[in-house]
């Protein structure tokens, strides 16, 4: 349990100029295991902008589902830490760590039940962005981009794993090749074949299927096609597996026999 230690007043001798702004209006809380961080702005430990009181050069950049994106700059490093004992996705930094390997991700630098901290991305994702306030509309990886994106969400779903969250945030690009960020809702796909075909058709706003060459990218548009007119809306209600469901089955066929 978070709770509010005192009101905080910041001073000099407590880190960088930068972070002693931020902590301006502060509240200062605890994790469960004693360790301490700052809630900006905010009253309450649960709400607003967190930042790391005890390593100022963790710079908050954003909030997350269940806890805060950090920055370090000059380290090039990027931290997620969860708030409130809640955990990390299931696969979440296993699935980091495969991924950074194989390139297709920022390699992860180390992974505990309270921070997964790895590569800084370079780039930026492409909806907030390229495009602000457009949503998703319009924006799309060009050939490359496409074609590189499509080969990691390909591997991904090869080692048997869904994204499931898949949206133009989870994205950052520079030059030719995307890197895929968050699994924080991985799921294992055999589990639920459908989310895995599911990376396609969220991913269409802004993956390109179009772009994709080869074989591969003629499957993955002709499976994308049938998945949506297979919809449930289609299945016959005594029909005990909906036609989704087997067009998704059949789509991780084909990975596995790639
Ligand atoms: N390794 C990274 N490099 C650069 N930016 C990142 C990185 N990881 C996360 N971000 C930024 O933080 C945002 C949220 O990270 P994400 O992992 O998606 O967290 P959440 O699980 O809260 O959605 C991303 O949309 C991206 O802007
Ligand atoms: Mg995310």
């Amino acid at each position: 349990m978070m709770i509010d230690v005192e009101r905080y007043t910041p001073s000099f001798d407590e880190g960088s100029r930068e972070v002693l702004v931020a902590l301006f209006d502060f509240a200062a809380c605890e994790r469960p295991d004693g360790s301490r961080y700052g809630i900006a702005s905010g009253k309450q430990c649960r709400k607003g902008r967190e930042v790391d009181i005890e390593n100022a050069s963790w710079e908050y950049l954003t909030k997350g589902n269940y806890g805060s994106v950090e920055i370090d700059r000059k380290q090039g490093l990027i931290r997620k830490t969860n708030i409130e004992g809640r955990d990390f996705g299931e696969h979440e930094a296993k699935l980091q760590k495969l991924m950074g390997d194989a390139g297709f991700s920022p390699k992860l630098h180390r992974a505990s039940k309270d921070e997964i901290v790895m590569d800084l991305a370079p780039g930026k994702t492409i909806w907030k962005d390229y495009r602000p306030g457009e949503g998703e509309k319009g924006v799309r990886f060009n050939e490359k981009q496409a074609n590189n994106a499509a080969k990691a969400v390909l591997f991904l779903h090869r080692k048997g794993f869904s994204h499931g969250d898949m949206h133009s945030l989870q994205w950052m690009v520079e030059g030719d090749k995307p890197m895929l960020l968050d699994f924080g809702l991985a799921k294992r796909a055999a589990d639920d074949p459908r989310k895995a075909m599911q990376d396609w058709t969220k991913g269409a706003a802004f993956l390109n299927l179009n772009a994709i060459g080869g074989s591969a990218g003629e499957k993955i548009r002709d499976f994308v096609q049938r998945y949506k007119e297979a919809g449930p809306a289609t299945t016959p209600i005594k029909q005990r597996v909906p036609r989704e469901t087997k067009v998704a089955r059949e789509y991780l066929a084909w990975i596995d026999s790639l």
